[in-house]
């Protein structure tokens, strides 16, 4: 394995499985978290996968993190973290925004995203396939 993606989620990404099922649907943080690492074996990219609802925490891991490109669902951080924004900015390597539920279908707070414009692209609506197809599209930039 030579090349390394960081996987980040945000906020509250802890309880999908119990957490509104009907928008995030009902598979569990792990579950997802085992077919992410399985497409990186498959290509032989290890992954780090990491969870935080706070928002310091995500800035110092982008900050620190020695990966080659980086999957995150900022969850709700999305809509406001200019901290988290600047980091992905300064750190020059592929980034890939993913959201389970579709963002732009939602309430209006959600239609913006802070941390689109300096990722790489964005993927939002396609439940645990938007990891998926992230992660294909990620290892693509790599
Ligand atoms: C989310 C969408 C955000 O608006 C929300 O705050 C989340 C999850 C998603 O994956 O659909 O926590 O990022």
């Amino acid at each position: 394995m030579n090349k390394k993606i960081l996987v980040i989620h945000g906020p509250n990404l802890n309880l999908l499985g119990i957490r509104e099922p009907g928008i995030y649907g009902s598979c569990t943080l792990d579950e997802i978290n085992k077919e992410i690492k399985a497409i990186g074996d498959n290509k032989k990219i290890a992954c780090e996968i990491f969870q935080s609802s706070h928002e310091g925490e995500i800035v110092d891991k982008i900050g620190a993190t020695d990966a080659n490109g980086i999957l995150i669902n900022p969850a709700a951080y999305t809509h406001t973290s200019i901290a988290i924004r600047d980091a992905v900015s300064a750190k020059k390597i592929p980034v890939v925004e993913v959201h389970l539920s579709n963002i732009y279908a939602r309430e209006e707070f959600r239609h913006k995203s802070v941390i689109a414009p300096v990722a790489n692209g964005q993927i939002s609506g396609f439940g645990k396939n938007s990891y998926l197809l992230g992660m294909t599209a990620l290892i693509r930039l790599l």
